[in-house]
């Protein structure tokens, strides 16, 4: 396979293929097994992730890369096998989340910064040689317009800190998927979401133009333009595919080869039926394909729930979701 930038980039997003996010630090991930009473042990969240990446059929034919958390990128498989050797054994590209989190902005209650830019270059470096090729920072940005939130200063500060890592990512030979979340969890309206993140993207690619970073070597992970969950009026697919089309028609430039969508609290199937929508109106100028973590796992969890006798139920599961993501990236997905 091809180390260029550019070319690494494009595979990412080729043939309807997706990103399976399963980069959830040990706290998340903790949660999601308590959901299914599992208890959170390095074993338990190997055999699970072992689980997917043996999927054979999802793992070849609809998912091209998958980004890791540090944990994950360093662990064997039961058999001794290193995790990241069973991805590329199956033709998909290891990634690597590489941001700290988010913490709270001192003087802007409401905002968040996402941490990590020290010593990044190094630890980049050392991915690069664990096999990373790409790498993800999410920069999350809340909406609550009773609190000015986000401000100005927050979108500032965090698609500045996402145009230093992305630098960073392409020195060291890895493509940066730059993530900045504007959260569904409120209760605004898909119009408020839409103004919000308009001035995210605005913003951001100024900021990666301003850091040189060389976009046909990025992916986008943005949310869609969506209703809050807590909104009393519910916007259809249509309108969302129509508003997220306007909207990255106005803000993403036609370099950039793919945008690979998080599904940041949909349900299951809303994210396979917006993702749909989405390419139903194309033709458009780059690849919108799947970057899901929850909407492409929490069918294997709930089917696995930590039984061996239930890995086979759990990766039926998987591939299910990622076969009905994959078609939705071709346009081609019937409810
Ligand atoms: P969700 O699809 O669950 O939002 O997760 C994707 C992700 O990687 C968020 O950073």
């Amino acid at each position: 396979m091809s180390e260029r930038l550019e070319d690494i980039a494009v595979a990412m997003v080729a043939g309807g293929k997706g990103i399976l996010a399963a980069d959830e630090s040990s706290g998340t991930i903790k949660k999601r097994f308590d959901v299914i009473g599992v208890e959170s042990t390095a074993d338990s969240r190997r055999d699970y992730r072992e689980m997917m990446f043996r999927t054979k059929e999802a793992m070849t034919r609809y998912i091209s890369g998958v980004i890791l958390y540090d944990e994950t990128i360093r662990q064997n498989a039961a058999d001794g096998t290193p995790l990241v050797e069973l991805i590329k054994a199956a033709g998909a590209i290891p990634g690597i989340k590489v941001d700290a989190g988010a913490k709270a902005i001192v003087n802007f209650p409401g905002d968040t910064i996402t941490e990590g830019l020290d010593g990044l270059r190094e630890r980049m470096a050392e991915y690069y040689k664990l096999g990373a090729r790409f790498a993800k920072w999410r920069a999350v940005i809340d909406i609550d317009t009773t609190r000015n939130v986000p401000s100005a200063y927050s979108l500032s500060a965090n698609t500045q800190a996402l145009a230093r890592y992305a630098a960073l990512c392409q020195e060291a030979g890895i493509v940066p998927i730059v993530e900045p979340e504007v959260l569904m969890d409120g209760a605004h309206d898909i119009d408020t979401c839409y103004d919000v993140t308009k001035a995210t993207l605005v913003k951001l690619y100024d900021e990666l133009y301003a850091a040189r970073v060389v976009l046909e070597g990025t992916i986008l992970k943005p949310n869609m333009v969506i209703s809050g969950k807590k909104a009393a009026k519910q916007a259809g697919a249509e309108e969302i595919a129509e508003k997220t089309i306007k909207l990255f028609r106005e803000t993403v430039p036609a370099a950039v080869p793919g945008i690979a969508f998080l599904s940041g609290g949909q349900s299951d199937e809303d994210a396979t039926a917006n993702l749909n929508a989405i390419n139903a109106i194309g033709p458009h100028p780059w690849k919108l394909t799947f970057s899901y973590g929850r909407a492409l796992q929490a069918a294997p969890q709930k089917a696995w729930s930590g039984k061996a006798e239930n890995l086979g139920a759990g990766q039926a599961a998987f591939t299910h979701r990622a076969h009905m993501n994959h078609l939705a990236a071709l346009g081609q997905w019937k409810s």
